[in-house]
């Protein structure tokens, strides 16, 4: 995301999956194991929208078998709210940004499977009456997991449409009480560089750091995720745990998440942190609001290859609407 020499709307070349990159990671993907998905077969049915979306997935993350079990319980969507093609999973899980495991797009899925996803802790704290360290399993028990299909756009200027799986963040919050001191929620990603090549490069401050208003926290579109396309998360796409706010540039939406704190100060977040004038805070997805160094009024829908852009116009609050009381008093040129 940090790329100094660019000066023109157009994406960097290395950004965009060439055709023979693209086929030969197809190709890989075609050799790889099939034996390795271990789902209970619950998990595997998906309705007819993501026909043809999920086909082509030959690799697959073992799943702990309480998650396998709550997944395959899970409220699955009778319909695709988007209208738009839903991406396929390949796409979605081969173009990826974990700079934790580098800061290419294929590293991520390269670079990911060592990472240890069970047993996985969550810590709660801060401004709060209901603080708690939790293994994974005993802190997502008590929800009931459901399909979510959202467009996602990356403030790089790529999309996709993905079935995510999870629960929404306000019951996060109606579970942990944040006290009235509290206006903000603070997110952070696991620090494991052992596990996480990536963090033994000085790419970005470690851990990743994300943050949201509570009440863009409690808005219900806010979501929870512990798997996408009918299974459990894949580890470059954030495994076991993530943020997802559909409305906002991707790099808002948190991976592999450790910590939940609440605080009366707007936390410093990471790329926040690193560039103030190029990734605000609110981070809202606006096509009249340029990047300082890029357009961001079209995206490219995944797959894209050097040949075939897939442009679309982008929306305002990435299409969704329903969020805009949020910012009411709020000049969005300004809080960007
Ligand atoms: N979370 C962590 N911990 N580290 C990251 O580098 N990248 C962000 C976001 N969450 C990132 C992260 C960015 S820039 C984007 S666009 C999305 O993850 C990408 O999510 P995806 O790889 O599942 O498409």
């Amino acid at each position: 995301m940090l790329i100094m020499n660019r000066t023109s709307s157009d994406p960097k070349p290395s950004e965009i999956t060439s055709e023979s990159a693209y086929n030969s990671r197809r190709a890989f993907l075609k050799n790889a194991s099939l034996g390795s998905i271990a789902l209970g077969s619950g998990a595997l049915s998906l309705p007819a929208w993501a026909a043809g979306a999920y086909e082509s997935a030959s690799v697959d993350r073992s799943t702990p078998a309480w998650l396998a079990t709550k997944i395959a319980q899970r409220k699955v969507a009778s319909s695709n709210p988007t209208g738009e093609t839903i991406t396929p999973y390949e796409a979605a899980s081969t173009y990826n940004n974990f700079y934790e495991f580098g800061t290419g797009k294929s590293d991520p899925a390269n670079y990911s499977d060592d990472l240890v996803t069970d047993p996985w802790k969550v810590q709660v704290g801060g401004l709060c009456e209901n603080p708690g360290n939790y293994q994974l399993e005993d802190f997502i028990k008590p929800y009931k997991l459901e399909d979510r299909i959202y467009r996602f756009r990356c403030v790089e200027a790529w999309s996709m449409v993905v079935p995510w799986l999870g629960f929404e963040l306000a019951d996060i919050l109606r579970a942990a009480k944040p006290t009235s001191k509290a206006r903000f929620v603070k997110f952070t990603t696991l620090e494991r560089p052992s596990q996480m090549p990536g963090q033994k490069t000085a790419a970005l401050d470690w851990p990743y750091i994300e943050s949201l208003r509570l009440d863009e926290a409690r808005h219900p579109l806010a979501l929870m995720a512990v798997g996408m396309y009918g299974r459990s998360l894949p580890n470059q796409n954030g495994a076991p745990l993530r943020l997802i706010v559909p409305w906002k540039y991707g790099f808002k939406s948190i991976k592999s998440i450790v910590k939940i704190e609440f605080t009366n100060k707007a936390p410093i977040t990471t790329w926040l942190g690193l560039a103030p004038r190029e990734y605000g805070f609110y981070a809202n997805v606006n096509p009249a609001v340029s990047h300082p160094r890029w357009s961001q009024a079209r995206e490219r829908r995944l797959p894209n290859s050097l040949f075939s852009p897939n442009w679309v116009d982008t929306k305002l609050f990435n299409g969704y609407s329903e969020v805009a009381p949020l910012y009411k008093t709020m000049d969005l040129k300004k809080f960007f």
